[in-house]
């Protein structure tokens, strides 16, 4: 079959054709290497350890060239075989609207930084605004969080959120008509916490939970802080959600019910705010299919909403997950701002309410934007073309010979469960060989009964003749008599008697919108962007147009294995291909970002331990007091409680770093030697965030082996040492790659990331979801590890991102990935060695340690009296210093962390040496001209659409939604742009920036 063509012009892309996509050039590197003193580039490495690095290119195939790998991602997306589908079981298709290509297009959207400086990113945010309002307008929930992983964890958050709203009261009622896929991640999380999972039993009788079952629970226990139910359940039937929710608010806890968000249209299911008598306390969904296809299982968008009114306006500060809400600028000018952070890792660590940190933002802009396009009519148009398709079925089928509808008084929307004279795996057998993926196989969801079950899903995704193919099937298997059954007519309160009010707008005019609201942002593609920490590096076109081929974009990942080879051989690869990168044998694909893969590193830890009988001494978990929020923020949520009693720590423990920047490797051993018995493991970030590598990190693994912990390793600098450092040799028992970073799948505003962990031999038993096998024929299937610590994704992660990072890797080969590593370390040395001239840099005593990929600069003691004197406190001085950069035309390095007085600077590999010398002279200019005015400090920035952001006043009377009508949020132009501003010669920019501030305090 011929290959897709390509809907970009690679040859005119600056940063595509490179090398590897690596910026500099030979001379580049050789002039680089030269200017720090060196002759190759292993000589960066050459304070590690020899012991502990590769020996000899790791075992990756060559490189691809671009048409090989265009040729190569085409064959294997051939070898999937979607077929007309009737497979949803919680993750339904849809017919994609023609607008997503475009939307995923725009680069100032996919490929942008989490929106932490507002006055630069005004066009994520305002994406996210609308998300978070139309959602509101659908479901009727205030406040709408943008956004979390998918329904399950999502769901897992929501438990969390109603056990810290309940006092005294560590347990949830979960229905069992939950998606069985949800039901494992709850379970999974859930092991080694406080919170307790307790299952709502299903009735046999009507297919839906059992509500009597429920009350007499409720009515003999005082521990309960929820439940959790579906509107559509795992059956297909509909639940009676009026009587649910209003049990919980009877016993004062907390109804969570999880919806479609597809089917709350005007003449479809009523919204979650108008169950009961009251409404639900909290909503969770998957909101995938809102903007996507199937995709193979992801990414996914985890939907979370709460009331927020003017009965309750606290129970949103115990959620989980990001808000973006209105703001006002210096000048009174309205934009927004995320909000409510002090609830988030970053900023509590421990004490955050989850440990999330990347999650689904472009797919919520993606789904608000496909929302516009869709309208009221739009999702009336889908939701009852399901519903009439399923009617429609099920009276044709129902003639065959022992064909039923299962539970034919309970009432169904757009799926249903039919009772099968033979065996469901036999029947969906012959279905797939004549040419349909014919459902799902329920029988075991009610395991006291011996049944044939399957479930069958309709949306607007099945045209008529697949309709008519599926029915043609059935009469074909099991014969045509008589007149068929017709499913009850759907109760009048089960529906909404209102119209959520979605505007529709044509698909250019939403494009466009989103274009303009795309160039509000800053992209790698544009230059620079320093953020240390974050890695933001060149996405590379070739790897969305992988991502987006037909094959790997619509088969559903429950499809039969038969007709999924190629997106299995990719993932077998991929796994091959981080076995290879990290030096460990073995690797899970389920985690949806580096904080969910750290989350499944604990949680592999606690079986292992559970395993040998430990599972409750093993209590203490080290950390570096430098690490990442989400460390201690998963370490917490993973079941370790932090606390003292009587002088004895429990829970975690944090170490300090040495003057040198790296950890105290005596500090460790004395919590090792106090604690025997008590290590359950250490989490260290190697190169740390101050980028610096621990060369102690084989020694203190070598430590904690002894006493029998296991050590985890936060890999989101791996742009260090990729194929570099063998992380065997260095005693790593478990470690994520962010695939968002290191892998350049594009940060999208904040996510989807996507992660993926390799553990050592110690942990491959206990690893998370199923694993992907070659045959012996060739072929590829799954198996699960013996000793399984659970699952943290209903399928294998967000799939179409392993596409993304899988095309990058077979680009680079061993000899790129090695070589990309190298080329981010020379780049972050050269222009720390350029720039520790001017400016000094953190940890203290640390100058002439070798950096890695990043490195901290500061302010000497004399700039920052100056910028005192000036009338700036020293506490703001280096926000608004990285405002600063908003005004050449960069975004701003990563402020205040890991040290309250740092700018951390990550160049990565993607920029020439052209690029890093003119941003050095900028960064130069900044310090200059902070020391001749420090006033403007006052002003900053001036050039970006909206003046400093007040965030403090957006956060205490949090405004989270508008009602959005046809007539979109009003769209600030930039006052200068910023491609003119990184054009500009720095001291024409000092008099800009200079006259622009006394302008603003004339
Ligand atoms: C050092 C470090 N650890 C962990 C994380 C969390 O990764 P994610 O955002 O993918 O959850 C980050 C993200 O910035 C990080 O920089």
């Amino acid at each position: 079959m011929a290959n897709i063509p390509l809907n970009y012009q690679p040859e005119k892309l600056e940063r595509e054709m490179k090398p590897f996509y690596i910026g500099a050039s030979e001379a580049d590197i050789q002039a680089m290497l030269k200017e720090l003193g060196m002759s190759k580039l292993e000589d960066l490495y050459s304070h590690i350890n020899p012991a502990h690095l590769f020996k000899g290119p790791i075992a990756l195939p060559k490189p691809l060239q671009y048409q090989e790998l265009v040729d190569h991602v085409n064959t294997l997306a051939q070898k999937n075989k979607p077929r007309p589908s009737f497979i949803s079981d919680g993750l339904p298709n849809y017919k994609a609207l023609d607008i997503v290509g475009d939307i995923c297009s725009i680069r100032g959207l996919t490929t942008a930084y989490t929106p932490y400086q507002p006055e630069r990113s005004q066009g994520t945010l305002q994406t996210l605004w609308i998300y978070q309002s139309l959602i509101g307008q659908l479901t009727g929930f205030e406040a709408v969080n943008a956004s979390l992983y998918d329904r399950s964890t999502c769901l897992f958050e929501a438990l969390l959120c109603a056990q810290r709203l309940v006092k005294n009261a560590n347990t949830v009622l979960v229905s069992e008509a939950i998606y069985p896929g949800d039901l494992a991640v709850l379970d999974t999380q859930a092991k080694e916490t406080t919170l307790k999972i307790e299952r709502i039993p299903l009735d046999p009788k009507t297919g839906r939970t059992d509500i009597e079952a429920l009350k007499k629970t409720l009515n003999s226990r005082s521990d309960i802080a929820g439940i959790a139910f579906p509107q559509i359940n795992t059956l297909g039937n509909l639940e009676d959600v009026d009587a649910l929710t209003d049990l919980a608010w009877e016993k004062n806890i907390k109804s969570i019910a999880m919806i479609d968000p597809m089917l709350l249209a005007a003449k479809a299911l009523k919204p979650p705010v108008a169950f009961g008598k009251k409404g639900a306390h909290m909503l969770v969904a998957e909101g995938q299919h809102l903007a996507l296809a199937a995709n193979f299982g992801g990414p996914g968008l985890g939907i979370f909403a709460i009331r927020y009114n003017d009965e309750d306006k606290n129970s949103i500060r115990s959620t989980a997950g990001r808000y973006v809400g209105k703001a006002l600028d210096s000048k009174g000018r309205e934009c927004k701002a995320l909000i409510l952070s002090t609830r988030e890792q970053h900023i509590r660590r421990e004490k955050a309410t989850s440990n999330i940190c990347s999650n689904q933002s472009f797919i919520s802009s993606l789904a608000g934007a496909c929302m516009l396009a869709r309208g009221d009519e739009g999702f009336t148009k889908s939701a009852l073309t399901g519903m009439n398709g399923i009617r429609k079925i099920v009276k044709e089928v129902t003639k065959g010979a022992g064909v039923e509808v299962r539970f034919p008084q309970t009432p169904v929307w757009n799926e249903v469960t039919l009772k099968l004279p033979i065996k469901t795996t036999e029947f969906l057998k012959i279905a797939r060989e004549k040419g349909f993926h014919a459902g799902v196989d329920v029988s075991t969801r009610f395991k006291a009964l011996n049944e044939n079950l399957l479930l069958l899903a309709v949306t607007d995704l099945q045209t008529d003749k697949d309709i008519q193919g599926l029915i043609e099937l059935f009469h074909a298997q099991f014969g045509k008599i008589g007149s068929g059954s017709e499913l009850i007519a759907v109760p009048t309160h089960y529906l909404r008697t209102d119209s959520p009010e979605i505007p529709k707008l044509a698909s250019n005019d939403v494009v466009s919108y989103y274009q303009r609201l795309g160039s509000q942002n800053l992209s790698p593609d544009d230059g620079i962007y320093p953020l240390g920490s974050c890695t933001m590096k060149y996405n590379p076109y070739i790897n969305d147009y992988a991502a987006g081929l037909p094959g790997i974009t619509d088969l559903h990942p429950q499809a039969p294995f038969e007709d999924a080879q190629g997106n299995l051989e990719l993932l077998w690869e991929i796994q091959e291909q981080f076995k290879a990168i990290t030096g460990l044998p073995a690797v899970t694909t389920q985690p949806l970002a580096g904080a969910q893969g750290e989350l499944v590193g604990l949680k592999m830890f606690q079986a292992y331990h559970r395993s040998r009988g430990e599972g409750d001494s093993r209590d203490i978990i080290i950390i570096p007091r430098s690490a990442h929020g989400t460390n201690p923020a998963t370490a917490t949520m993973a079941g370790y409680d932090t606390f003292t009693v009587d002088g004895v720590q429990h829970g975690i423990v944090l170490v300090d770093a040495l003057p040198s920047g790296e950890m105290n490797l005596a500090q460790i051993k004395e919590v090792l030697d106090k604690n025997p018995g008590r290590i359950a493991g250490v989490m260290v970030t190697n190169p740390n965030t101050a980028g610096i590598f621990e060369t102690n990190f084989a020694s203190m693994a070598e430590l904690v082996h002894q006493a029998g912990g296991l050590v985890y390793m936060d890999g989101a600098n791996m742009n260090a040492v990729a194929g570099i450092v063998n992380l065997n040799a260095i005693g790593v028992d478990a470690v994520h790659n962010n695939l968002h970073k290191t892998w350049t799948i594009p940060h999208g505003g904040g996510g989807p990331g996507d992660a993926m962990v390799a553990v050592s031999e110690r942990l491959k038993d206990f690893l998370p979801g199923v694993q992907i096998e070659k045959k012996g024929d060739g072929s590829f299937g799954v198996f699960t590890a013996a000793k399984s610590c659970g699952s943290f994704h209903r399928h294998w992660g967000n799939f179409a991102h392993k596409v993304r990072a899988y095309t990058y890797i077979k680009a680079l080969g061993a000899e790129g990935v090695t070589k990309m590593s190298a080329v981010a370390v020379l780049s972050a040395r050269y222009l720390y060695h350029k720039l520790a001239k001017s400016y000094p840099t953190l940890p203290d005593a640390t100058v002439s340690a070798p950096r890695m990929h990043e490195f901290i600069l500061t302010l000497s003691p004399e700039t920052f009296k100056k910028i005192e004197a000036a009338g700036v406190m020293k506490a703001q001085a280096i926000a608004r210093i990285g405002k600063l950069f908003l005004d050449f035309g960069f975004h701003a390095p990563t402020v205040a962390f890991p040290e309250q007085y740092g700018l951390m600077v990550e160049p990565t590999e993607s920029f020439t040496k052209a690029e890093l010398d003119q941003f050095a002279a900028v960064v130069e200019n900044i310090l200059k001209l902070v020391n001749t005015n420090p006033e403007v400090l006052q002003t900053v920035p001036h050039f970006t659409p909206i003046d400093r952001v007040d965030e403090v006043t957006a956060n205490k009377n949090p405004i989270l939604t508008e009602k959005i009508t046809a007539k979109l949020p009003a769209i600030l132009p930039d006052r200068v742009d910023a491609a003119k501003l990184r054009q500009s010669t720095s001291s024409d920019l000092c008099a800009m920036i200079v006259e622009a501030h006394k302008k603003e305090v004339k």
